[in-house]
């Protein structure tokens, strides 16, 4: 393991290597526990470089065993070997050469699941940020871009599939009882998304047609008996390949695509070209065992890899400071190609959802970062919400200030300028710069920028004059290492909204710059004059969401009912009832917390309730409606202090209060939202199974009864209904009789099924209360968990410690005990599990002091520990800073 005490990689440190990588050639002769790796690699110095500067490569718990310069047996002392390098001195001044580099791997005993690995018997690897480094000496960075081939000669019984980058070349028998397979990928790539994978799978195949009319055959691999399960992946990787060209012109470039899924591993998936390697439980899916969460997911995880093709790989980052440039744009596209397939505005709101729940506590506490860091210890710490979904929101900024055809221009631009290269956030923005002769240098701060802008907003109608005005100010506050902020450019779509609910149109501006229904705020106080308003409007700011900022703008409840009725922006309808909600929250917190009852402003429900019951609304929209802030959610907006009890308690007074105003409503809506027939992923059959869960959880205040759910839950023909209805009564009932006996019967028939039991030990883990620790300590000695296993781990300790704020935080401080115990166990085998299990606990300075305390306590004791690895030593170092 690495305990190197981690030193901080600067940006500012940025050079190219000394040495241009020409080719590799890669044979590996597979062995569970001992796998010999020869890298034949051509290297030449760079121009101008220093003849006497030696090369130095980089490795990872590696020991040489072979070194050869141009086929002959390399002096001893004209090189040094250490397990983190390769050091090798007096090499030609000019003319190419040839190293080959022995290694020997122990695949078998790789537990963090970085470089080679074995996984249920199957050979498989995973480079990206820094993996390939422990599988033989070699320029791990993402500037070192060469063609590969790649030899793999394994065990004829064990490996009938042997897979590589690029296209198949050719196999056939080695010697006896091996057989041979080697792959070419043309396209020069950097080392972190060079895959390998083999062992005994089952497949599913198709082929798809390209725009220009090549063929391409696509295969995904699955354990034997899980072909049908990989169906509907097929069908998405078909669908994102078709919306690509479509929508980006991007062709694929392989005559192959494949997928394998394996059930362990430490992400989602990696996009390693022609290669793609998948967590499972992003591929596998059917009615009876996947939900509609599950579906969309596999759509999205699946067109997010393969976007990366264009976007990752065909161009991919320099240096590792430049992750957003890859994550960020193929997050926004895959955003894109799901708004597409399903909902536009429902996908907004989940994705808004997702951002402030887990992304806006990252940038206003100890974890925050600029999407375009400079620095870090540990790269694997910085695949993050704000590199990924801060980044996605920044592409979509530029698609907003630009328009819809200069991004389009500025893409194309990207694709024909830097194809084949490494490149910088700079020169993606440069692109966009020069297709639209917009200046965006103001805007580049939000890269370098960490932290949520606070935009503050304040409206004033002129009735006499026919004038608004909208005074607006911004401030970011300070983050780590950060304390002074320059103003953004905010582009924030809006509209004045008239009394019969028509959307004014001004006749002038001033104050600032308005292109259609955007303002763009650029300085740090800005006032904006409209003219032409012939009677009071209501403002609707920041519509869909368009720049990802905190807004305080007191609107009264009066305004927000109108904006929920009226605004042609679904998103901003959404917004505006969270709005009228969050104060009920909020306050309902503060009574449950002084032992006051807690009462609900009547016009917020009654808004809700119409929305409800609004037929020309979508289900799933009034499904998202109805589901109110998190608890995680209302903590944020409360600011510090938090006593996560006394949010559960009020968060749930106030849905009983809703429950018991809309009982018909919900009552109609469980009944008409059923779905008849077979059952379908699509939006529009989720979207009513959602609505019709949440009119059950509703149902379930009213009644104060597990009846309903106990007969949802016999009367489930699908996945997404049994969770739905499972997770009811565990929740609310936990320790009645038909909550033990639906969680009895859900295992006996879901056993032998890991992703499913997954939901059960998942469920369990989120029951609130203080309970739940016992609770997850008795389920990690049941035998189908796994503390070696990433998803067993991350749907027990995980959910545990990200989804249960009530029993997580127990007043005691056990849960946070709990949780350095777990991270301390884990981090000797997996760190980058540990790290990221520990990132849960990054908000422990907005709790209440005695829960603070305790928090403090048990990272200290983190902290303390001997022989962390270097992923949970920056976390934990950056979690306890003052
Ligand atoms: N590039 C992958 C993706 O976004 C994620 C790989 C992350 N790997 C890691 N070791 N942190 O799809
Ligand atoms: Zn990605």
């Amino acid at each position: 393991m690495r305990t190197d005490t981690g030193q901080i990689v600067h940006l500012a440190d940025y050079r190219p290597t000394d040495f241009v990588l020409e080719r590799v050639d890669l044979t590996f002769e597979l062995d569970p526990t001992n796998t010999k790796v020869e890298a034949r690699l051509i290297f030449h110095r760079r121009e101008g470089v220093d003849a006497s500067l030696p090369l130095v490569l980089d490795g990872d718990e590696l020991k040489l065993s072979g070194l050869l310069f141009d086929q002959k047996e390399m002096p001893a002392n004209q090189y040094d070997a250490t397990p983190e390098s390769l050091t090798i001195r007096d090499l030609p001044a000019e003319s190419p050469f040839e190293l080959t580099i022995t290694t020997y791997i122990n695949p078998e005993a790789n537990t963090q699941l970085m470089g080679l690995y074995r996984t249920n018997g199957v050979y498989c690897t995973q480079c990206e940020a820094e993996g390939f480094r422990r599988i033989t000496y070699f320029p791990d960075r993402p500037d070192v871009l060469a063609p590969y081939t790649i030899t793999i000669i394994g065990d004829k019984t064990a490996n009938p599939v042997m897979l590589s980058n690029g296209n198949f070349l050719g196999g056939a028998g080695y010697d006896e009882g091996r057989s041979f397979a080697a792959w070419f990928d043309p396209h020069p790539k950097p080392a972190y998304l060079f895959a390998l994978v083999a062992g005994d799978l089952g497949v599913i195949e198709d082929t798809f047609e390209t725009m220009s009319g090549r063929e391409v055959t696509l295969k995904i691999y699955v354990e034997h008996g899980k072909e049908p399960r990989a169906a509907y992946a097929m069908d998405a990787l078909k669908r994102s390949m078709k919306w690509d060209e479509e929508h980006f012109g991007r062709e694929y470039d392989l005559n192959i695509f494949q997928i394998v899924a394996v059930s362990d591993f430490n992400m989602g998936a990696m996009e390693n070209k022609g290669l793609n390697v998948f967590n499972d439980k992003y591929v596998l899916a059917d009615p009876e065992t996947a939900t509609d969460q599950d579906y969309a997911n596999i759509e999205r995880i699946i067109a997010h890899e393969y976007f990366h093709n264009w976007t990752g790989n065909r161009i991919t980052c320099r240096d590792w400071f430049q992750l957003c440039l890859k994550e960020g744009l193929t997050v926004y596209r895959d955003q894109e190609f799901s708004s597409d397939m399903r909902s536009r505005p429902v996908k907004r709101i989940a994705d808004v959802r997702h951002l402030k729940s887990d992304q806006f506590p990252e940038d206003g506490g100890p974890l925050a970062h600029p999407p375009r860091p400079d620095s870090y210890r540990e790269i694997n710490n910085f695949y993050t919400m704000t590199i990924y979904e801060k980044g996605a929101e920044i592409t979509g900024m530029i698609a907003t200030i630009l328009g819809r055809d200069n991004f389009r221009k500025g893409m194309d631009l990207y694709f024909e300028r830097h194809d084949g290269q490494a490149v910088t956030v700079e020169d993606y923005v440069k692109c966009f710069e020069d297709a639209s002769g917009r200046d965006l240098s103001q805007f580049f701060r939000w890269y370098v920028q960490a932290g949520t802008p606070l935009v503050s907003a304040s409206g004033a109608y002129d009735g006499a004059a026919g004038t608004f005005t909208l005074s607006l100010e911004q401030t970011t506050p300070a983050t780590p290492g950060q304390p002074n902020k320059e103003p953004l450019h905010i582009p924030l779509s809006f509209a004045l909204i008239l009394d019969n609910g028509q959307i004014a149109e001004p006749k002038s501006v001033t104050g600032g710059e308005v292109t259609g229904d955007v303002l763009h705020l650029t300085e740090r106080s800005q006032s904006f004059t409209f003219s032409g308003v012939s009677s009071r409007p209501v403002l609707s700011l920041n519509r869909s969401f368009s720049a990802p900022v905190n807004l305080a703008f007191e609107q009264s409840p009066e305004d927000l009912v109108h904006i929920a009725r009226h605004d042609s922006d679904l998103f901003s309808r959404w917004q505006a009832l969270t709005d009228l909600a969050m104060p009920n929250l909020t306050q309902a917190a503060r009574d449950a917390r002084d032992g006051k009852d807690v009462s609900c402003d009547p016009a917020f429900v009654a808004a809700l309730l119409e929305c409800a019951g609004d037929a020309s609304l979508e289900p799933a929209f009034r499904a998202q409606a109805l589901n109110l802030p998190s608890e995680a959610d209302i903590a944020r907006a409360l600011g510090g202090n938090n006593d996560p009890d006394a949010i559960h308690a009020g968060r749930k007074a106030v849905h009983e209060a809703i429950a018991k105003a809309g009982e018909e409503i919900f009552v109609r809506l469980y009944n008409e939202m059923k779905v008849e027939g077979a059952y379908s992923p699509e939006a529009e059959d989720a979207g009513k199974r959602s609505l019709r869960g949440v009119a059950l959880s509703y149902l379930m205040y009213a009644e104060n009864s597990p009846q309903r759910a106990a007969e949802a839950f016999a009367a489930a023909d699908n996945m997404t209904d049994l969770a739905q209805s499972l997770t009811l009564l565990a929740h609310r009932f936990p320790d009645v009789s038909e909550a033990t006996a639906a969680l009895a019967s859900f295992l006996t028939r879901f056993d032998g099924n890991p992703l499913v039991i997954d939901k059960w030990f998942s469920i369990q883990a989120t029951i609130p209360g203080v309970d739940a620790l016992e609770r997850v300590k008795a389920l990690m000695e049941n035998p189908r968990y796994n503390a070696g296993n990433p998803n067993r781990v991350r749907s027990l300790v995980g959910t545990f410690a990200f989804g249960n704020p009530t029993g997580f935080n127990r007043a005691d401080g056990k849960g946070y005990d709990f949780l350095a115990d777990q991270i301390l166990a884990i981090d000797p085998k997996n760190p980058q599990l540990a790290a990221r299990l520990l990132t849960s606990m990054r908000s422990w300075r907005s709790l209440e002091p005695v829960r603070a305390e305790k928090a403090r306590l048990a990272l200290s004791k983190i902290a303390k520990a001997s022989n962390l690895s270097t992923d949970v030593g920056d976390i934990v170092e950056r979690m306890l800073k003052d």
